[in-house]
């Protein structure tokens, strides 16, 4: 079904791999349709409860959009490009209503590190290799680096890494919270499906709620509190939160169907 990724669902967790290791699997337009439609799958699909994004190969995450695309492109091919690709796969990473985590095997570099931002967050194993070296070839962040980089480690640290194009080891990027954890290549599919497995044995409405909550936070939104106010109550008129107080009180442990 896919050309450019593979997928794999085990235990309600999608595990969505780039495939193309000997271009150390760089975004070219068949990856990008390929992770739109895995997406949508995700979206829909309800026998998948949560996702990871990987790469495949020792050696790479993803080394950026694929830059033998970019000698045809002109100012409106440019632009076509980073918003289509925003839209179809990296906003809807980020806003899709079930856990997506990053598992950084490798270099994660421009489109690559954006891409690892886009998802909830980011494990990387300690081979892993940040940076957004677009400058390099007279070309700034297109798919949400600007923003989310700055978000994530602040703007004097973002400004430097975007500007000097210099990349950052996985222990680095720990120190300055772009990744939440760094472990070995071995243990990276594992900790990372570990983490998983716990976050989807919580009430699924709830996590959305806490994803879509934590990306208003993350833009600076004004109404941040009041958009908190009004979820916390529609939560309590769910199954979930009438079984979590239950199941709290019974002593047991609470059996969630998301709703
Ligand atoms: N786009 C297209 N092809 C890419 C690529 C990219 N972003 N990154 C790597 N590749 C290809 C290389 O061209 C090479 O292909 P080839 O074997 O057909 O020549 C293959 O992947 C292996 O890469 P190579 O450069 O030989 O590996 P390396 O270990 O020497 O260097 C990097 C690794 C990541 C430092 C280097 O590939 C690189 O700088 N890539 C571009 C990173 C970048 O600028 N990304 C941002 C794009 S906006």
């Amino acid at each position: 079904m896919y050309t450019t990724i593979a997928t794999t669902l085990t235990d309600e967790i999608l595990t969505i791999t780039i495939n193309r290791p000997d271009k150390l699997n760089a975004l070219n337009k068949d990856v990008m349709t390929d992770l739109a439609a895995a997406l949508d799958e995700v979206y829909n699909n309800a026998d998948i409860k949560c996702a990871v994004l990987t790469g495949a190969g020792p050696k790479a995450f993803v080394a950026g959009a694929d830059i033998s695309e970019f000698t045809t492109l002109d100012k409106a091919g440019g632009l076509d490009m980073a918003a289509r690709n925003q839209k179809n796969v990296f906003d809807k990473i980020e806003n899709c209503h079930k856990p997506i985590v990053a598992a950084v095997n490798g270099f994660a570099l421009g489109g690559g590190c954006e891409l690892a931002m886009a998802c909830h967050f980011r494990l990387a194993s300690d081979n892993a290799k940040f940076g957004q070296p677009e400058v390099n070839l007279g070309l700034v962040p297109g798919y949400g680096g600007t923003q989310r980089l700055t978000q994530l480690i602040g703007k004097g640290k973002a400004m430097e890494l975007m500007m000097t194009g210099n990349l950052i080891d996985a222990t680095e990027a720990h120190r300055l919270g772009l990744v939440n954890e760094v472990t070995t290549p071995e243990n990276l599919l594992p900790r990372t499906t570990q983490l998983l497995q716990t976050i989807i044995s919580k009430a699924p409405l709830a996590i959305a709620k806490v994803i879509a909550l934590t990306n208003i936070a993350a833009l600076g939104a004004a109404d941040g509190l009041q958009q908190e106010i009004i979820a916390f109550g529609e939560l309590f008129d769910t199954k979930d939160a009438k079984e979590g107080a239950a199941a709290f009180l019974e002593k047991r442990k609470a059996v969630f169907v998301g709703k």
